[in-house]
């Protein structure tokens, strides 16, 4: 028995993907666990596991990424309350209930940032339901506990903090009139039965988990969530999630950067699953998918002044500004074809490494999109917005500190801004 069957169980239980996370991190799990089992033994401990849902269970604790904050990335949250204002608040008055799932919900950050996005736009808990899953019952236990620290409250805008918690020497405690709108539950995304005795939703939150899962398990997760999905409902996911809708689901072009999707025609959505088989990505976009479907506009920033003035010669503004609008459109190949022509042609460029970084992040290159990002951040040590990119990303390839470290760069060059 070896660490590779560990990896196998913990995929087919939980969806893990070890490339996404390094197998060296799932090491340090199993490690850990071992140690605090008194167990020495690779082969006894994984017989454990097999055995022992519980130990299973503190394995999963151990391996997975927790990481999230208030309000985070923001934008979502500003699409939501829109969405409420123009689509539900009104149907409210009439009895409507808004039903909203935030799956996963880690240690409930996100669900409750939803209840507040509902409470400030007048809405009585009575009138909408979240329900709140993880997958690991000690972030479930956490979230119901409803007391933070700093590291939950990352924005630049945390008024909300002062309406909604009260300092206290244990940390931040949430009000009540927050906590009663969620419901908690330990559930797995990937279990069959995630879907029984469940009515429709809204609005679905599912952001930050497709990352950690291969193609076929993002599909089956995305087929399972649009099934959950009301007609006209929305879905979030995260900003480097996008790629696994393309071709199915229709991005919002009302709320660029939220990385918001409606559900997708069942015959498309048929088709497109039938497709993967022709993929040419690692994150589930077919080739055809690529030409034919937009993206969430994921590109817009790049066509925003983020290189130095002098850098700026007439005929580049103008080829890369059709590179972003062919990245935007998703001809991802076309887009990535000119930034490295114009590399080639005029030397290193701020703006033709950021969106080549953009496209590798978006057709799955994790680690290609953070060398690029990387020689942008050389080349711009101000450049905030390749920051916020690098340290989500080594978020999501278990460098956790190197994050930090590039999250807290990012702030300062933002408050010094500011
Ligand atoms: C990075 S957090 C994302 C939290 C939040 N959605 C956000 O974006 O801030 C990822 C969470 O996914 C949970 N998770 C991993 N696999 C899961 C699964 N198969 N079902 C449900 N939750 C899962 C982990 O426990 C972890 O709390």
């Amino acid at each position: 028995m070896s660490q590779a069957e560990i990896e196998s169980l913990l995929k087919k239980t939980m969806g893990l993907n070890s490339v996404s996370v390094g197998s060296a991190t799932i090491s340090r799990a199993v490690q850990k666990r071992m140690n605090s089992r008194g167990e020495p033994d690779i082969n006894a401990y994984y017989h454990e596991i097999i055995h022992s849902r519980s130990e299973l269970d503190k394995l999963i604790d151990e391996v997975i990424i927790p990481e999230t904050w208030f309000f985070r990335d923001n934008k979502p949250f500003q699409a939501l309350d829109q969405i409420v204002k123009d689509k539900y608040k009104k149907e409210t008055t009439k009895g409507k209930k808004i039903r909203i799932l935030s799956a996963p919900c880690s240690t409930g950050e996100e669900p409750y940032s939803i209840a507040m996005v509902m409470l400030n736009n007048g809405l009585r808990s009575d009138q909408f339901q979240i329900d709140a899953i993880d997958i690991s019952s000690r972030n479930i236990e956490y979230a119901s506990i409803g007391i933070y620290g700093l590291n939950s409250f990352r924005g630049d805008d945390i008024r909300f903090r002062d309406k909604y918690f009260i300092d206290s020497p244990e940390g931040y405690i949430l009000d009540n009139s927050v906590k009663k709108s969620i419901k908690f539950e330990r559930a797995n995304l990937l279990d069959p039965s995630f879907k029984i005795n469940r009515s429709n939703y809204d609005i679905i939150f599912c952001r930050n988990l497709l990352i950690y899962f291969d193609r076929q398990t993002q599909s089956d997760v995305l087929t399972r969530l649009s099934d959950l999905l009301n007609k006209d409902g929305t879905l979030f996911v995260g900003h480097a999630e996008g790629g696994a809708l393309i071709g199915s689901w229709s991005p919002s072009r009302e709320f660029p950067g939220a990385f918001a999707f409606s559900k997708p025609d069942p015959h498309v959505l048929a088709n497109s699953l039938k497709n993967k088989s022709t993929s040419t990505g690692s994150i589930g976009i077919t080739r055809k998918q690529i030409e034919e479907k937009p993206l969430a506009r994921p590109f817009s920033s790049v066509t925003k002044p983020v290189i130095p003035a002098n850098t700026q010669g007439k005929g580049k503004a103008h080829d890369l500004d059709t590179a972003a609008k062919l990245a935007n459109e998703g001809h991802l190949v076309e887009a990535a074809k000119i930034c490295e022509e114009h590399l080639r042609d005029k030397g290193p460029d701020t703006q033709a490494y950021f969106l080549l970084a953009l496209v590798r992040e978006a057709t799955g290159n994790r680690q290609q999109a953070v060398d690029y990002l990387k020689k942008v951040i050389y080349l711009n040590p101000e450049h905030y917005e390749a920051m916020v990119h690098l340290s989500s990303l080594l978020e999501l390839l278990g460098d956790i500190n190197g994050s930090k470290n590039i999250n807290e760069r990012a702030s300062r060059i933002k408050n010094k801004a500011s």
